[in-house]
């Protein structure tokens, strides 16, 4: 609100002396008779100007006090939009491990962090934890691949200790990784173990949303088919409302399509990576944490991960011979942060950006590629020299809440973070 400059009133007009002169009161009359009327003449006409100038002045304090409480609005308005503005700012750099929020925590709106949580036997609960499976198993055989998917409301460790109650699949977060090869038809079936309305949408899939990847009811079952003409690695995801609480608590996973033999170099490693972030009430180490819209909204995550552990693979890296042919299939899920895929103390022999698998629109020789929320990616290394190789999201916020893993090439000791 803007005010209006404040208006100041005219002043009363003065009177002029015509007004004022007292008019004669009659042929013949007495001088002190017309003096003392003259008098009384003048009297009650100052009575009637008094009383003109306090309706003025009246006015005026009226006027004045309007523009005044307009101008408190106006400075009330102001107030609260600089509060607003200083809760965002806070909120902004809520989620980032170390710093101190203690100068913002009293403004309204500010999100805790809970990134970097952890229960005093962390290290030990990270040694036991059985890793997501990376390696990427072989597609079935003959024209048509059955995928049965179930989802299903579960509780999942997203770091040692972290626990979050998730809607994700039978297994976990991400679901299962899906192979097949190019070509096939691929015969989804999807059943709602959970407690409201899901759905399973294939970026994979040129088929109509309304149609295929419509609602599921609890306890309901949904079939459908697609045809996996287009090559790449591509999320499938809940499509459900609000779509961004469905990834945000688990309901993702990548699919493979394979593309024709004889298109790619054949690689002696597979691995696929589903990056993701988690957005949590609480710092889930005594009971679970469940999901917070306001860090969703904000971009602010509490923790990042390969696979849905934070640094499953540091304690137990992936594998590799020295000269193999390693290929990272990479999909990021989101729901919302892009993934800088990087392997330090390598170089991408061959990066195949948003899983375009045509090998005339590859790169090589590139240090880092963006895997875009929702978007796949394919990299191919050629490691020589034995070593751990950590792979991050270079973007390095997502390194400290959790997107970092090791390759380990050749038979190397020990462990390292990076
Ligand atoms: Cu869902
Ligand atoms: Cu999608």
């Amino acid at each position: 609100m803007s005010a209006a400059p404040p208006v100041t009133p005219s002043p009363p007009k003065p009177k002029s002396n015509d007004t004022l002169r007292p008019q004669p009161s009659g042929a013949g009359g007495a001088n002190g008779t017309t003096a003392d009327a003259t008098t009384a003449y003048a009297e009650s006409d100052a009575h009637a100007l008094w009383a003109i100038v306090s309706v003025m002045l009246g006015l005026l304090v009226a006027i004045l006090g309007f523009f005044a409480v307009m101008m408190w609005f106006d400075a009330h308005d102001a107030k609260d939009a600089a509060n607003r503005a200083a809760a965002r700012a806070s909120s902004a750099s809520g989620s980032m491990a170390g710093m101190d929020m203690t100068g913002a925590a009293g403004a309204a709106g500010a999100l805790e962090s809970y990134a970097g949580a952890a229960p005093a036997n962390a290290d030990a609960l990270a040694t036991a934890h059985k890793p997501f499976p990376a390696e990427l198993l072989p597609a079935p055989a003959g024209p048509v691949a059955d995928v049965n998917l179930v989802l299903k409301d579960v509780t999942v460790e997203i770091a040692p200790g972290v626990k979050y109650a998730a809607w994700a699949w039978a297994g976990g977060a991400p679901g299962p990784v899906i192979h097949v090869r190019q070509g096939q038809l691929v015969k989804i079936t999807l059943t709602n173990d959970g407690a409201i309305p899901h759905s399973v949408d294939f970026h994979a899939a040129r088929i109509a949303p309304d149609k295929a990847f419509r609602d599921v009811m609890p306890g309901k079952s949904v079939s459908y088919t697609f045809r996996a003409n287009d090559a790449g690695v591509f999320m499938y995801h809940c499509g459900t409302k609000p779509v961004l609480a469905h990834i945000a608590n688990g309901m993702y996973g990548a699919i493979v399509v394979e593309p024709k033999p004889g298109v790619l170099p054949k690689a002696d490693r597979d691995y696929v990576l589903v990056a993701s972030e988690w957005y949590l009430n609480s710092d889930g180490l005594k009971k679970p944490a469940q999901y917070n819209v306001d860090k969703a909204h904000a971009r602010t995550p509490d923790w990042m991960t390969f696979n849905g552990y934070s640094g499953q693979y540091v304690k137990h890296p992936l594998t590799a011979k020295p000269g193999e042919l390693v290929r990272f299939w990479v999909v990021d899920a989101g729901p919302s942060l892009d993934t800088d895929f990087h392997i330090v103390g390598t170089v991408f022999n061959t990066a195949y950006p948003f899983g375009d698998m045509k090998p005339e629109d590859a790169l090589h020789g590139v240090q880092t590629v963006t895997v875009p929320a929702g978007g796949g990616g394919v990299f191919d290394v050629k490691i020589d020299d034995p070593g751990l190789y950590p792979f991050v999201s270079h973007a390095f916020a997502a390194v400290d809440q959790g997107q970092v893993g090791l390759l380990k090439v050749g038979a190397v000791q020990g462990t390292m973070t990076h």
